[in-house]
């Protein structure tokens, strides 16, 4: 446990009550934190996701909006807005650079809807400043981010959810439940897919940023590139400087389910093929096939749906497949298949996994109770990290040998070059 200047509000409540009496001095269901003690909250990134980041939050009765954050200031203003309507009389603090909220002793969650190449380093620098953080998926722009995200959270014991929210969900319980009751016999196969890809976004000419927008903070540790709105709002994600395309946005989404069912260990091998768009100046993957080989586990992506039974309709969708049976799911449906029967679930399968209380709620719980919620880092670092090694794949061309242990590619200083990224200045990984 770190202590000393960067402990925020709550933790020290927290461990003055465990730390004098060598007991807690409340007792409740959310552990050392009295029910009436309010979470104080700011959003950081305020577009589409951060949007409904607002909306879930200020819906907790133990939950108060404190700050608002966005480096465009016309999105700031609509958010503040919205604020009021749902909430007339609470009056957030507004900003366009993050670091003024990090500052703040009196905040204990920060939420982060960014563009992606800004998750790790705003969710470590949150919890150097003793704030807990529910970041939006993916994890982090870069094997490396990931694995210093999961030193910062352990060295400041920070909590820590991604966001996932179907993971919440009733469906992946009960999909998990039926893969590990063995009844589908032994998962050797897994096939996941998301229809769509990169559109090329045209050959727009570049314009001096809005005033309103400060483009440099929306780079951050990126490369510097010439403002166009193509490369900001929404679109970010189809260029490679910031994010990773369909592929990227979904990845984490639909692999949970695998991850949740059968934790597979051991990766050794990822071949990837693949196209990008060719007219215009994103570089993400139009399509992209995906060939990965665990231990005892075979898992592939494609961008179109894989001739199996229930996929067709599907945009989105894992497919395992078992010695004695097959499950198609997606977020809300599944559709089982042993022998001759077609399910949709097996009423005789008692439940064996916990429901989640809702996404948010659990995290919010975890700020209180200090146990880590159902996305947690340490689970989604693992999930996520198949998605930045056929990224790498991709831009390489080339089939590449993993080694799970050292978390190194065997034999390819290339590919070994891009599990991190040079930041622009005056970025750089905190220590
Ligand atoms: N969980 C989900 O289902 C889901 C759905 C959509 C998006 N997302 C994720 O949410 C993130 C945002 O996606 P979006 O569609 O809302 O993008 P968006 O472009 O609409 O919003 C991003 C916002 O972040 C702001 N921003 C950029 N840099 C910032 C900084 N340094 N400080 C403060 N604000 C900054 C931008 O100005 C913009 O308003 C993405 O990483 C995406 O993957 C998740």
């Amino acid at each position: 446990m770190k202590t000393g200047t960067n402990m925020n509000r709550r933790r020290f409540i927290r461990n003055t009550a465990i730390g004098i009496m060598g007991l807690p001095l409340l007792s409740n269901s959310y552990g050392n934190i009295a029910p009436s003690d309010k979470i104080r909250v700011a959003h950081i990134g305020l577009g589409n996701m951060g949007r409904n980041h607002l909306n879930w939050f200020s819906g907790f009765s133990d939950v108060e909006t404190v700050a608002l954050c966005d480096v465009d200031k016309v999105r700031l203003g609509e958010k503040y807005k919205l604020l009021q309507e749902i909430h007339p009389n609470v009056r957030a603090d507004t900003y366009t650079d993050f670091r003024h909220i990090l500052d703040r002793k009196d905040i204990d969650v920060i939420t982060c809807a960014t563009p992606d190449h800004w998750h790790a380093l705003i969710a470590m620098m949150a919890f150097q400043s003793g704030k807990d953080v529910y970041g939006e998926k993916p994890l982090s722009y870069s094997v490396e981010e990931g694995q210093a995200m999961k030193k910062a959270l352990e060295y400041n014991d920070s909590v820590f959810q991604l966001g996932t929210q179907i993971h919440a969900g009733d469906n992946y319980h009960r999909v998990a439940e039926i893969v590990q009751s063995g009844l589908l016999g032994k998962i050797h196969t897994v096939r996941l897919w998301k229809t769509g890809g990169s559109p090329g976004l045209g050959f727009p000419p570049t314009e001096i940023p809005p005033d309103t927008l400060d483009w440099e903070l929306w780079l951050g540790p990126a490369p510097y590139e010439e403002y166009t709105p193509v490369r900001c709002h929404g679109s970010f994600r189809y260029f490679f400087d910031y994010s990773g395309g369909v592929f990227g946005d979904f990845w984490c989404h639909i692999a949970d389910i695998v991850y949740m069912s059968l934790q597979p260990q051991g990766l050794y091998s990822i071949d990837t093929r693949g196209k990008r768009p060719d007219d215009g100046i994103a570089d993400t993957p139009r399509w992209i096939e995906a060939d990965f080989k665990f231990k005892d586990l075979d898992l592939y992506w494609t961008t179109t749906p894989p001739p199996v039974p229930g996929a067709e309709k599907m945009h989105i969708g894992a497919h395992f497949e078992g010695t004695d049976g097959s499950l198609t799911c997606d977020y809300n449906t599944k559709v089982i298949h042993m022998g001759n029967e077609i399910l949709d679930d097996i009423a005789e399968l008692p439940e064996t996994l916990p429901r989640s209380p809702g996404h948010q709620r659990n995290f919010l719980d975890a700020v209180k109770s200090r146990v880590q919620p159902e996305s947690n880092l340490a689970y989604v670092r693992e999930m996520t990290l198949p998605m930045h090694l056929a990224l790498i794949s991709f831009r390489l061309k080339r089939k590449l040998q993993w080694n799970s242990l050292t978390e190194q590619f065997e034999g390819d200083s290339a590919a070994n070059y891009l599990l991190s990224r040079v930041y622009r200045n005056p970025w750089s990984l905190p220590e």
